[in-house]
């Protein structure tokens, strides 16, 4: 059997996308060596320098991406590594294929994470041998200025284990909360997704367009939510308030237990956001820079302001 609280000394991480490696990154801040794997030579090609560009930004030193190796091999990426982390697509037979040859390749001692959005950790795990070992931890876009990672267990998720890995990301900076029931988008993001829906509706019912949503909710609820949650408003004008507004208002939220039509059709049409200059809204490639700038100066602000630092220090 397994040394209990061995420390974890190597990390690997399965897929070099948009949050493989800034979680990569994460770790190899905090010392770590890192070992990264993609399937995709464009993707492992691209790691050192999307990280170097990250460091660049944060105003830290460029020397941490040689902590970070990039690896073609999938089995030579886990053998050695006792936390390993899974950040390819969203699909779910891809990530349980995946999962099964990591754990054929993987040291027994190894704990196994999937970085999955939405889709229960239980389904993803359960065709393994040390189901034990496996867990969620799930990250924030980008992971290197949003410090929310979701911890999430599985009915067979050894106690130890899952406190040694929020023990874990806690180490590295980040801030791990235990969600205790493995439900489809854990916490955060069945929060986030019932924000979206009501905001699809709005637009689909004409009620007003997409960008009037957007404004309403960032000169408004979204300026207080950083410091101010929902339960904690909830308790500071009143929970009497609350249930008096919830009983007028909740029978006429949107309450469509499935996509809405208006984001089928613009799927459909092929306006797919940003990326095909369409969405929701139109975008210039000059509008998407400034939005990804300013959001990025954002969150490096809110940084400083809660460390009293820059991210470097
Ligand atoms: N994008 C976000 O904001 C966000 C936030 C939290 C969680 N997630 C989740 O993280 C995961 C990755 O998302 P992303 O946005 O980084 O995607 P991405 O498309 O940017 O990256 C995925 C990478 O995985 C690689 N890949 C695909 N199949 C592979 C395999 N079998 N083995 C090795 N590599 C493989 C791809 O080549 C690609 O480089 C998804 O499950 C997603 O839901 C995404």
């Amino acid at each position: 059997m397994t040394e209990p609280d061995r420390p974890f000394r190597n990390i690997a991480v399965i897929g070099a996308g948009l949050m493989g490696h800034g979680i990569a990154q994460v770790f190899a801040t905090a010392g770590f060596p890192v070992a990264v794997h993609d399937t995709q030579p464009a993707a492992l090609a691209a790691l050192h320098g999307r990280i170097r560009d990250n460091l660049r930004a944060l105003g830290q030193n460029e020397v941490i991406a040689e902590r970070v190796r990039a690896c073609a091999d999938l089995t030579e990426t886990v053998r050695g590594a006792d936390f390993i982390v899974e950040a390819v697509q969203e699909d779910l037979a891809v990530k349980q294929d995946l999962f099964a040859r990591i754990e054929a390749a993987a040291s027994q001692d190894a704990v196994l994470a999937s970085n999955t959005s939405v889709i229960p950790i239980t389904q993803i795990m359960s065709a393994l041998r040390r189901r034990q070992r496996a867990l969620g931890t799930h990250w924030w876009n980008p992971p290197f200025l949003v410090p929310l990672v979701e911890v999430i267990g599985t009915e067979w998720t050894d106690a130890t284990i899952l406190a040694r890995v929020i023990d874990l990301h806690r180490a590295v900076g980040q801030s791990p909360v235990h969600v205790r029931r493995d439900l489809p988008g854990f916490i955060g993001n069945r929060l986030q997704h019932a924000l979206w829906r009501e905001a699809i509706a709005l637009v689909q019912d004409g009620v007003c367009d997409a960008a009037t949503v957007d404004a309403v909710v960032k000169a408004s609820f979204g300026r207080r939510l950083a410091v101010l949650g929902p339960l904690e408003n909830s308790d500071l004008v009143g929970t009497d308030l609350t249930l008096a507004a919830h009983r007028v208002l909740l029978p006429h939220l949107d309450r469509t237990p499935g996509p809405l039509r208006l984001l089928e059709e613009l799927v459909a049409a092929g306006r797919l956001g940003m990326k095909s200059g369409q969405g929701f809204r139109a975008w210039t490639d000059a509008e998407q820079a400034a939005l990804r700038a300013r959001l990025i100066d954002h969150l490096l602000d809110m940084r400083r302001r809660e460390t009293g630092t820059d991210p470097a220090g």
